[in-house]
């Protein structure tokens, strides 16, 4: 396991932090959560409310009207990932439903997966469905939902899981305004690549504040976040400093940075070589967090994505972002979907699976080293 997912936490979904680490050792202890491994059983002579088989046809029919999605029944590693039938959620009022066909894998998935905070399901039943970034066909509009979609659009959303409320399902039904339309020309797939991650750049750069003409410093600028960091700052003015490993030099320089640094632990010295009074935010997507302290200049802004506030120090702001509290700002979806079609944003697709395959798919995202982002299809 890499280093950086050794400290995979999952503030912005929840609060509070715990790392990769501390989970896999509790749950290697056999300290899985008494209620999902009840939950976990399938009682017998009964049909089963979650079914761990995959591609089990007859089982499948025999729960319809239901639908399929992914999600674990006991935490652990990738292959704790299964095919689970659960009923097909219903639209209420102020929410549409989705026909899913596609939907993101994110790092924050593979923290639901493993039970990082395992407390945080302690009363809710199993299964515990991953994802934060659908795309698909709208199929329903609840009673009395005011919105301007129409059945039949192509659609994208970002999800705020709960229980077995997430984004790795054929259906899903999310709050209006959560939800807007897959930019003209892009495939769902592509599509699903955008709002979770866009709406984080979103929030980052609006709680940063900076002019333009300011400088702007970004780490882990060749991943989702990073990426979009880098090209949604060139839109607004920015100067644009970001990090790059030699393979990434040339993604990193064509997303639109001014200057391109060397990865690592000695970011904010190179940030410093090139603008030496020091950058006016930073955008920490590679969690170097005190490591990139020395990149901003005095009472300079920082935003962090795990939680992360350093020292109180030359009067430097820190600005832990969760991209939760933007999930209702379907304005701000909307635009990104219009910069998209712009050509400000790069939807970037690694690679896709089917749903089936979604073990495979967070063994490749904990590998580290994939650049676009991963895509389950329903
Ligand atoms: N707070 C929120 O609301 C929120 C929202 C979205 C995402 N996030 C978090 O933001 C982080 C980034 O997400 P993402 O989707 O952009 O992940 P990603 O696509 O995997 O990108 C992370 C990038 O950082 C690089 N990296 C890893 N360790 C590094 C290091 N020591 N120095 C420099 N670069 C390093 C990675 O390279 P390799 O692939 O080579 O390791 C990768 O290019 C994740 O921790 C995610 O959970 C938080």
């Amino acid at each position: 396991m890499p280093p950086w997912y050794a400290t995979f936490v999952l503030p912005y979904f929840y609060g509070g932090s715990q790392t990769w680490g501390e989970t896999e050792s509790k749950l290697t202890a056999g300290r899985v959560p008494a209620s999902l491994r009840a939950h976990a059983a399938t009682p017998p002579g009964q049909s089963p409310g979650i079914t761990a088989s995959l591609g089990n046809m007859a089982q499948r029919q025999r729960l319809d009207p239901g639908m399929r999605a992914v999600g674990v029944t006991e935490f652990g590693g990738p292959e704790a990932l299964r095919i689970v039938e659960l009923p097909g959620p219903v639209a209420g009022p102020g929410q549409v439903r989705i026909r899913v066909h596609a939907a993101a894998v994110n790092p924050t998935d593979t923290g639901v997966r493993s039970g990082a905070r395992p407390d945080l399901y302690k009363d809710v039943p199993p299964p515990y469905v991953p994802g934060m970034d659908a795309a698909g066909v709208l199929e329903q509009i609840g009673e009395g939902t005011s919105t301007d979609l129409r059945i039949g659009d192509h659609v994208m959303a970002i999800v705020v899981p709960a229980g077995s409320h997430g984004a790795y399902s054929e259906r899903i039904a999310v709050p209006a305004e959560s939800v807007a339309r897959v930019p003209a020309g892009a495939s769902d797939v592509a599509a699903a690549t955008l709002p979770m991650n866009g709406l984080t750049v979103r929030l980052a750069l609006d709680v940063l504040g900076l002019r333009p003409g300011q400088t702007l410093a970004v780490t882990g600028a060749a991943g989702a976040v990073g990426g979009y960091a880098v090209q949604l700052a060139k839109a607004e003015g920015l100067f644009v400093i970001a990090d790059a490993s030699p393979a990434d030099e040339q993604l990193v320089t064509d997303l639109g940075a001014d200057v391109v640094v060397r990865r690592g632990e000695d970011f904010s010295e190179q940030v410093r070589e090139a603008s030496p009074d020091g950058a006016d935010g930073v955008i920490d997507a590679a969690l170097l967090n005190d490591a990139v302290v020395a990149a901003v200049r005095d009472r300079g802004r920082i935003a962090t994505l795990h939680g992360f506030r350093g020292e109180e120090e030359r009067g430097i702001a820190f600005y832990p972002v969760l991209v939760r509290s933007y999930a209702h700002e379907q304005s701000k979806l909307d635009r990104l979907r219009q910069q998209a079609e712009d050509g400000i944003l790069t939807l970037r697709v690694a690679r896709t699976f089917p749903a089936e395959q979604a073990a495979e798919a967070h063994r490749i995202l904990e590998a580290g080293g994939t650049r676009g982002r991963l895509v389950l299809e329903f």
